[in-house]
């Protein structure tokens, strides 16, 4: 969304110019799948999909307005409890609590406007949360940096909006980079990044099917994984090598074991995903991009039918380097890296294949790596 339509939208709304225009990317994510919040690697790139804001300082309460959404709750930014705001407006409120602790915060009149899809598996909440620390960095002046504010977000996620989620999403939003997928070890916070290979396009192939229970059946995996820790004694599936897994089979239920199989070995799948990049060896990334959703689909259960006809489809289309169900998954969006010659043929092809077998038309757009949230230039 550009800085402009909303600048634009801003001075119509509110009668003035903004004082600060903002922008946050959702993303998606290559591989390593559920591991955020075992300690374990994951492997996302911000898309040019993106949340803009336009804001400025205001007294009285704070007034936000979506162009999608409509206008928010109004709540005053120095007193905002969790459970006292619903809807949307939770993602920006919950964002002026977490950040009270860093300095004092002015109320706002803001306007959101975004051409990033919800509900897709693409991290439109990471965004917003973003986008509004950014605002209130600006505007209250903390100084603090995209790092810090993307564990803001993730304390914004679990304590106020209550989704107990991973730092995947936030930490992708916040410090990506253009042309790159970001390596992070979501234990040390460690970032590094990896540029996609020459001619390699990524490729959104959104299902548009709505990701029921993702809550929590979201909650009930993180769950089974932590029972799985503690009975093999180690802090977090993170430190449990594949042997000991193989050779502990016995102390789990069945679907402990399998969750945790699927979440180790996941984590080995994106150390290799990672060499394979570097090594431009594209056949290796198909192998391990399909491996990642059949872990998904088979042991961690998080797939759907929509989903693995939409990873079937694009895995036999055109130009496929590999492909798998991108997020949360219960629905949603599956990622494929793609020859950038054959963007064209590989969307044809997937398109026609998925409605063959779904009888509904997928959305396939092809996207950029772009950089994290920052301030747009004025
Ligand atoms: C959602 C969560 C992330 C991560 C993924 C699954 O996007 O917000 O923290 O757990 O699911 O990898």
């Amino acid at each position: 969304m550009s800085a402009e339509v909303v600048r634009r939208l801003f001075a119509e709304r509110f009668g003035g110019p903004a004082e600060v225009v903002v922008r946050a990317p959702g993303r998606v994510n290559l591989i390593g799948e559920h591991t955020d919040y075992n300690g374990g690697f994951v492997f996302p790139a911000a898309i040019d999909r993106t949340i803009s804001v336009a804001a400025r300082r205001t007294v009285g309460r704070s007034c936000l307005i979506s162009d999608a959404l409509g206008e928010s709750d109004a709540f005053d930014a120095a007193t905002v409890a969790p459970g006292t705001v619903a809807g949307w407006t939770r993602y920006a409120a919950g964002m002026a609590w977490a950040l009270r602790g860093d300095g004092t915060l002015p109320d706002i009149e803001a306007v959101v406007a975004s051409d990033l899809p919800m509900g897709s598996g693409l991290s439109s909440s990471a965004a917003i949360e973003m986008a509004f620390g950014v605002v209130w960095n600006v505007l209250g002046g903390l100084g603090l940096d995209n790092k810090t504010l993307a564990q803001r977000a993730h304390r914004c996620e679990t304590q106020f909006v209550g989704l107990n989620c991973g730092i995947m999403d936030m930490m992708a939003s916040a410090l990506c980079r253009e042309g790159c997928a970001m390596f992070l070890d979501t234990r040390s916070l460690e970032v590094s990044y990896a540029p996609l290979p020459e001619g390699t396009a990524i490729v959104l192939c959104d299902t548009k099917t709505p990701r029921e229970l993702a809550g929590s059946a979201y909650n009930d995996r993180r769950a089974t994984c932590e029972s799985a820790a503690a009975k093999l004694g180690v802090p977090s599936l993170r430190e449990l090598p594949l042997e000991r897994l193989l050779a502990a089979r016995e102390t789990l239920t069945d679907q402990e074991f399998r969750r945790a199989f699927h979440v180790v070995t996941e984590d080995l799948r994106s150390l290799q995903f990672a060499e394979a990049l570097r090594r431009g060896q594209t056949w290796r990334i198909g192998t391990l991009m399909r491996g990642s959703h059949d872990s998904l689909r088979l042991d961690y259960e998080v797939t759907s039918p929509a989903l693995d006809a939409m990873a079937e489809a694009a895995w036999n289309a055109p130009g496929c380097i590999g492909a798998r169900m991108t997020g949360a998954g219960f629905g949603g969006a599956c990622v494929a890296l793609v020859e950038q010659s054959r963007v064209a043929e590989f969307a044809e092809g997937a398109r026609t294949a998925y409605e063959l077998a779904m009888g509904a038309v997928p959305d396939i757009w092809a996207c950029q790596a772009v950089d994290g949230a920052r301030v747009e230039p004025s």
